[in-house]
């Protein structure tokens, strides 16, 4: 098989950049397929952390093309920004870059009004990373967006002014800003153009190419699955579709093109942002949690809400998205816990266990939590499963077991040597 889908299965910050960048040794493409630079994913190399936002996590292995498809938005000066950062450290990205030309770009009013939306939310505010990722989005499927391609067009002039008369009129008469001019939104877009141009290119037709050639393609998530427009704790909710099925459309080909679906979740749960979340810890162990797994936002810094792992939840993630195997990460967080709880169901309100909940089900019940004796030694230098403490390891059996899908890999640790393969892992 050569081409896997990564996936976060929680709210985003599982870890899929120390794992891309792990598995991407493994292969010839990766590419991100929806979302835009609300995404951080964390990399260490050699003891120097990277934090990508638009450039997919797999760029610091050599070998590795990677691309920006379609269904991603664009933010050009972060990712002018990270490729400074590239070219200071001397990694080459020009030769092994693609960006698509349906990929829409976000703008300074995006930002803008992200911002200020939210904050008119009052107490019913998402959160939002603020990177102007709901307006663009938003834009694109009110089709007044302006895509990479367009930068190429006779009209792009005209599809500014076309924008401009829906946007100024709610920044002037709704949030009682300034307005934005064409001409200094076209000057911007030009500079971009002539930055960009050199990695324009058809990322369908690139991807197809190399699956026909027999090469190999990873798709790398952003976000999670819990945090799907249209499937997650909707209004609480990214604007994309960060699940397996957001990466077909995200490119533009066959569903049949996936082969093999990794999931990744950590060993517990965060969750950055407002919206539900039922097994949010409180108090000393919230703060233990937030401590050892140093759980502060890669994009914005905000502090990450801690808890326990929701198998009910997690249950729904899997099966909707074909996950046909498990990564866990930062399973030493948890090295220190006297205590571990694991959600294994909810007791609805007719006093019934339900094994799986939907995430958008406000009346799901309340979590119903087992308790786990934890294992109390360092797991952060162990490298095979049967190294593992006895407890740690029953612990992710336990997992791989009630969720009925086999552990590939474990990760102990940020590193990309601190990472335990299963043998059923199909990459290795
Ligand atoms: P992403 O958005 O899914 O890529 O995750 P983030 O990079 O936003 O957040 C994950 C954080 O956990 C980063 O700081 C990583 O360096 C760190 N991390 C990843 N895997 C592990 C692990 O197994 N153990 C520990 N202790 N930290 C990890
Ligand atoms: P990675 O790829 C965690 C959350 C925000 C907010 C909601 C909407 O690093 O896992 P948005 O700016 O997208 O409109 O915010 O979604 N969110 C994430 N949380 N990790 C992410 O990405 C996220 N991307 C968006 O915190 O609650
Ligand atoms: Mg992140």
């Amino acid at each position: 098989m050569s081409s896997l889908a990564l996936i976060g299965l929680q709210w985003g910050d599982e870890g899929k950049g120390k794992m891309v960048d792990w598995i991407s040794a493994r292969f010839d493409l990766a590419v991100r397929c929806q979302g835009g630079p609300n995404a951080g994913h964390t990399v260490w190399v050699n003891g120097k952390r990277w934090i990508f936002h638009q450039i997919p996590a797999g760029i610091l292995n050599p070998q590795i093309k990677v691309g920006i498809a379609a269904g991603c938005v664009l933010h050009p000066q972060t990712l002018f920004e990270e490729w400074e950062k590239l070219d200071a450290a001397g990694v080459d990205y020009q030769s092994r870059t693609l960006i698509d030309p349906r990929v829409h770009l976000i703008l300074p009013h995006h930002r803008l009004l992200d911002r200020l939306r939210d904050e008119a939310r009052g107490k019913a505010k998402i959160g939002v990373t603020g990177r102007g990722i709901g307006p663009c989005y938003q834009e694109k499927y009110a089709r007044y967006g302006i895509r990479v391609g367009d930068l190429f067009s006779p009209s792009l002039s005209d599809r500014i002014d076309v924008l401009l008369g829906y946007v100024n009129p709610i920044l002037e008469k709704v949030f009682d800003q300034e307005p934005f001019g064409r001409q200094g939104i076209l000057d911007d877009l030009l500079r971009v153009k002539d930055r960009i141009t050199p990695f324009v290119g058809d990322a369908a037709e690139v991807v197809e190419e190399y699956l026909a050639q027999g090469k190999k393609v990873l798709f790398e998530g952003a976000q999670g699955v819990l945090l799907d427009i249209d499937h997650g704790s909707y209004p609480y909710v990214t604007s994309s579709h960060p699940g397996t099925g957001g990466i077909p459309s995200g490119i533009g080909i066959s569903p049949k093109s996936i082969g093999e679906v990794i999931g990744l979740t950590k060993a517990y749960a965060t969750r950055v942002g407002t919206g539900p979340f039922p097994t949010e810890a409180t108090g000393e162990v919230e703060a233990q949690l937030q401590k050892i797994g140093n759980e502060f936002g890669a994009s914005t810094g905000r502090r990450r809400r801690c808890g326990w792992l929701d198998l009910p939840l997690l249950r729904y993630a899997i099966r909707s998205n074909g996950v046909d195997g498990l990564a866990v990460t930062k399973l030493d967080v948890l090295d220190d816990f006297d205590v571990i709880k694991l959600c294994i169901g909810y007791r609805r309100a007719d006093g019934s266990i339900a094994k799986e909940i939907k995430p958008w089900d406000e009346n799901a019940g309340e979590p119903v939590y087992e308790e786990i004796e934890g294992w109390r030694v360092p797991t952060d230098g162990v490298r095979s499963l049967e190294e593992l403490p006895d407890r740690a390891r029953a612990y992710l059996e336990r997992i791989s077991r009630e969720l009925d899908v086999p552990l590939w890999l474990v990760s102990v640790g940020q590193d990309r040597k601190a990472t335990i393969v299963l043998p059923d892992f199909p990459f290795k």
